[in-house]
């Protein structure tokens, strides 16, 4: 029975989370200069799991193994026959103990991506996901994280909602949503490589440039988060 509502209840909170997050009054909301409120109108259990204390206390990212990569090749000095660039990193949760993959791919040259589109990162319990057989769960069941990166000016925005799911399941009541946003400065270290044909004939490529950048592991902290009780979402 267990194992059912489990995953019926995964499947309620992906389905609803939109109209929760616009619906449900935040409990609390912070920005960098205030704390969190209210936290004490929480109950014991829903306070002490470890997934709701680190979110309240010492929330941040990592963006690991961030490399962004770009292509352009001209096949004659006027036309551009290729232009491809992807950046890729993996997403931590100090809340939370899985990872997510955020990747993204453009074809707009020349920096590829410029802070203006959000993208969003891997589902880390795709349906189906077998998460059941633990009959008390204190972990949270679901994340949804979407990112945007500026090349030029090296800044990777995030912004994450996550559950810590008490183990009340029944009544939800010890269950918390959060969503925060962060932002970091990233410093990337690039390989580029210009190649262009001495003796450029027409059917030959006249030139291509690829670039190879990567950054060494990058603490992103949040200027915003909110929580609030799952009450009815997570109630079945
Ligand atoms: C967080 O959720 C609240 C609703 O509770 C919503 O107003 C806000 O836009 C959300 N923020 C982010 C960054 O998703
Ligand atoms: C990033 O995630 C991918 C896919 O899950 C995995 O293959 C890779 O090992 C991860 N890299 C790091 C540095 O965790
Ligand atoms: C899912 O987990 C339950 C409980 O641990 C187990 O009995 C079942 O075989 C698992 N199913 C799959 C498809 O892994
Ligand atoms: C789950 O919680 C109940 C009640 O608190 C307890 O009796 C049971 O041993 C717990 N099960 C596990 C696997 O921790
Ligand atoms: C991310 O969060 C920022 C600031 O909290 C907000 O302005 C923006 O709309 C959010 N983006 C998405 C896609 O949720
Ligand atoms: C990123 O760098 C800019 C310019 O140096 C600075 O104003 C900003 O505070 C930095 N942001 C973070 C999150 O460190
Ligand atoms: C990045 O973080 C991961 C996980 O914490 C760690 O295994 C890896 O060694 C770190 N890489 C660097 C370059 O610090």
């Amino acid at each position: 029975m267990v194992a059912i509502t489990l995953l019926h209840l995964l499947g309620l909170l992906l389905a609803t989370i939109t109209p929760l997050v616009y619906a449900m009054p935040s409990i609390f909301s912070r920005n960098k200069n205030s704390p969190l409120q209210r936290k004490d109108t929480l109950n014991e259990a829903a306070k002490s799991s470890t997934c709701a204390e680190t979110s309240f206390d010492s929330l941040s990212w990592t963006a690991q193994d961030f490399w962004f990569r770009s292509s352009v090749i001209f096949s004659t000095p006027a036309h551009r026959a290729v232009a491809d660039g992807e950046v890729s990193f993996n997403l931590t949760n100090t809340a939370l103990d899985y990872t997510q993959s955020c990747y993204a791919r453009s074809l707009s040259p020349t920096d590829f991506f410029y802070g203006n589109e959000w993208y969003t990162c891997d589902e880390p319990f795709p349906t189906g996901t077998n998460i059941t057989g633990a009959p008390n769960i204190t972990v949270p069941a679901f994340a949804m994280a979407v990112f945007r990166f500026d090349r030029s000016a090296g800044k990777l925005d995030v912004n994450q909602t996550w559950a810590c799911l008490g183990d009340d399941l029944d009544g939800g009541r010890d269950s918390i949503f959060f969503n925060a946003s962060g932002t970091a400065n990233i410093s990337l270290q690039c390989d580029s490589q210009r190649w262009q044909n001495p003796d450029w004939k027409m059917g030959q490529l006249y030139s291509t440039d690829t670039v190879d950048c990567a950054a060494k592991n990058v603490t992103i902290f949040p200027f915003q988060i909110q929580a609030w009780e799952g009450l009815g979402g997570v109630s079945i």
